[in-house]
């Protein structure tokens, strides 16, 4: 009915019995009329509006939240012919998608809306002035066949494709030589499917390193936000030689359990980052920030400086399972490029094996220096703080085993926490001291008997007012004034090797990691890769216990 009236007759009743004076009616009125209709439409117009939006109060949460145009252009996937089905293979939308955006260049740049849906895809690489949304309910996936990964060089700081020698694979969302890329949404996904790989990776069927789940390398002003990483064939998130990146707001996800080699990020050669607000809980180190490897690495000679993470909730491989190399916040092993002025601030770190670490070796070069640790928290985690300084892993033999890394400048402020079995164990050697290491404001309860708790070898610094547990006896001690209280016995700092900074009470606790090493050799057991605690399944109960992410 109402679409017959703009017709220029009225309804055929109305006509009917006024058939007589109508015209005329009509004819004098017509401006009248034309303007009554106007009102009507106009009225039914907004009433049909209303109302669709009053039923819509209805039905919000059938619907997906509105997608903000972050970039003067909008693409949404589907223009380019993708499928969300999960089976489908969109590899080539996201390639034509990412060509146009390409084309739209500086002037603002392009956004990829990737709406709800299961979007399988190899892997793609990105372009500059680029946005990837994705909507609430969207999960891109990883094709888990490596057949679809193309293989790179490998990096130029790692000489080595990390876990083969040669080619890597790529990883499956790529950029590199970009600038002013966002990848963010309403906490959509991208998911690597990672299990088929951790799977083969352990069987050794893979001939190449696995690639990461997101790597995006000579770039500069990446924002990556509100969205899920999960189950990434290997790191998960990888930055490398890049220049103002901020993470912020992430959850990143993958099994505890045998999902080898899934940190969560891993700044590596990158300047001027940020990342915060955010939940890690994977396989390996949820943070690990390094700076290439031995001789490549020194000479490639790009140091990872000036990092902030904070606010973050991280969670890295259970305390008693196999393959336990991992810890939440992790500096090195790989820093031959150098790793300076990092901040550590605001993390809760639990159900953990370790909480903050910094790892290195011989043959690494370069530095680790200005590192601050600020109010963190340990909850049931079985070693606290480590510093070790003979991790032997080496991409091959041509490294100088002359080139000792420098460690100073180490603070440990406001540190707190519960369920600890070994709060703190720094292990310098003859060759790499820890120099200039701070403590200041520290109350970890520990889980462990009273002795070795707080272990030293090779290391200077201070003790800033009490703290608990009781330090090691290489650091001299402040009041809160900062006034000497006591000087260390130990402290004697040549070019010589000495022995006697060598803490006492480390020397019959190696005794014990010998024994225990031994023991777990002849029973068949692996070690710990960190020296002194060897893995003695009996202490950890059930590993099934324990509830899996
Ligand atoms: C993208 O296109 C699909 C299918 O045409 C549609 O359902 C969806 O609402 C669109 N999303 C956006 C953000 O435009
Ligand atoms: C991405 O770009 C790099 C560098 O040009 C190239 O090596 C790689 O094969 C590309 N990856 C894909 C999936 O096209
Ligand atoms: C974090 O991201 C989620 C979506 O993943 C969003 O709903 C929330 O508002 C974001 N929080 C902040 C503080 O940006
Ligand atoms: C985002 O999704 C992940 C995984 O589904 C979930 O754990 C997390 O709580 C979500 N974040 C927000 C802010 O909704
Ligand atoms: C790995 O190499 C072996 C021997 O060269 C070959 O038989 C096998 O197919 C390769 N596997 C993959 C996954 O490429
Ligand atoms: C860093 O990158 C962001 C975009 O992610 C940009 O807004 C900001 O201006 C950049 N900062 C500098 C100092 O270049
Ligand atoms: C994350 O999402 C929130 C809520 O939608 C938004 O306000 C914020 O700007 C987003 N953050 C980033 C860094 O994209
Ligand atoms: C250290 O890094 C912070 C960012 O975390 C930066 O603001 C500061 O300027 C850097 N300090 C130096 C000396 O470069
Ligand atoms: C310390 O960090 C926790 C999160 O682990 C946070 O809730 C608390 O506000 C922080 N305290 C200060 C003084 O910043
Ligand atoms: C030792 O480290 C502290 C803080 O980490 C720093 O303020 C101080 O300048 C350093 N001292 C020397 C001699 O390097």
């Amino acid at each position: 009915m109402v679409e017959t009236l703009p017709s220029s007759s009225p309804s055929s009743i109305w006509r009917f019995s006024h058939r007589r004076w109508i015209p005329g009616l009509f004819s004098s009125y017509k401006p009248l009329f034309a303007f009554l209709w106007i009102v009507f439409f106009t009225s039914l117009f907004i009433w049909q509006r209303n109302f669709v939006d009053a039923l819509s109060i209805f039905r919000r949460p059938m619907l997906v939240r509105p997608l903000p145009k972050l970039r003067p252009v909008a693409f949404n996937l589907t223009d380019f012919g993708a499928v969300g089905d999960g089976v489908t293979v969109n590899t080539l939308a996201f390639e034509k998608a990412v060509f146009a955006i390409s084309k739209l260049g500086k002037r603002g740049g392009g956004q990829l809306n990737v709406p709800a849906g299961r979007w399988l895809t190899a892997p793609f690489n990105l372009t500059s002035y680029m946005t990837l949304f994705l909507a609430e309910g969207a999960v891109i996936l990883g094709l888990d066949d490596e057949k679809f990964w193309p293989l790179m060089p490998p990096l130029p700081s790692y000489g080595y494709g990390r876990e083969h020698p040669g080619p890597r694979y790529g990883s499956l969302i790529h950029g590199q030589n970009l600038k002013d890329v966002v990848i963010t949404g309403n906490n959509g996904t991208i998911d690597g499917q990672g299990a088929t790989w951790w799977k083969k990776y352990r069987q050794k069927l893979l001939n190449n390193t696995r690639g990461p789940l997101v790597q995006i390398m000579y770039s500069s002003d990446i924002l990556i936000s509100n969205i899920t990483l999960r189950d990434s064939p290997f790191w998960t998130l990888h930055p490398y030689d890049c220049k103002n990146v901020t993470i912020r707001n992430m959850t990143i996800l993958a099994p505890l359990f045998e999902a080898p080699n899934t940190d969560g990020i891993d700044p590596d050669s990158c300047e001027d980052m940020v990342i915060e607000d955010s939940y890690i809980s994977v396989g390996d180190d949820a943070i690990a920030i390094k700076s290439g490897w031995d001789q490549y690495g020194v000479a490639y000679g790009r140091p990872s400086k000036n990092i902030l993470i904070r606010n973050l909730v991280v969670r890295s491989m259970d305390p008693c399972l196999p393959n336990f190399d991992s810890a939440g916040i992790s500096i090195g092993s790989e820093m031959s490029g150098g790793i300076s002025n990092v901040t550590v601030e605001n993390v809760l770190v639990w159900n953990s094996r370790r909480a903050v670490r910094i790892k290195t070796a011989a043959g690494r070069g370069a530095y680790i220096r200005d590192i601050t640790y600020r109010n963190l928290t340990f909850e049931n985690v079985r070693v606290g703080i480590i510093i070790k300084t003979d991790y032997n892993e080496h991409p091959d033999s041509g490294f100088d085993p002359k080139a000792f890394p420098v460690i100073r400048g180490i603070s440990y402020t406001s540190i707190h926490g519960e369920g600890v079995r070994v709060p703190v164990r720094i292990h310098g050697s003859a060759d790499i001291r820890v120099r200039n290491v701070t403590f200041r404001d520290m109350s970890v309860g520990t889980t462990y008997k009273k002795k070795h708790i707080f272990q030293c070898a090779y290391v200077n610094g201070r003790v800033i007012g009490s703290i608990f547990p009781k330090p090691c006896e290489n650091l001299d001690l402040y009041d809160e004034q900062g006034e000497l209280v006591k000087k260390s016995l130990y402290v004697v700092w040549g070019d010589a090797p000495d022995h006697s900074s060598l803490n006492v009470g480390i020397l019959d606790y190696m005794f014990l990691f010998v024994r225990d090493s031994y023991r777990h050799i002849q029973e068949g057991h692996v070690s710990d890769p960190d020296i002194g605690t060897s893995v003695n399944p009996d202490e950890c109960g059930d590993p099934h216990s324990f509830t899996v992410d």
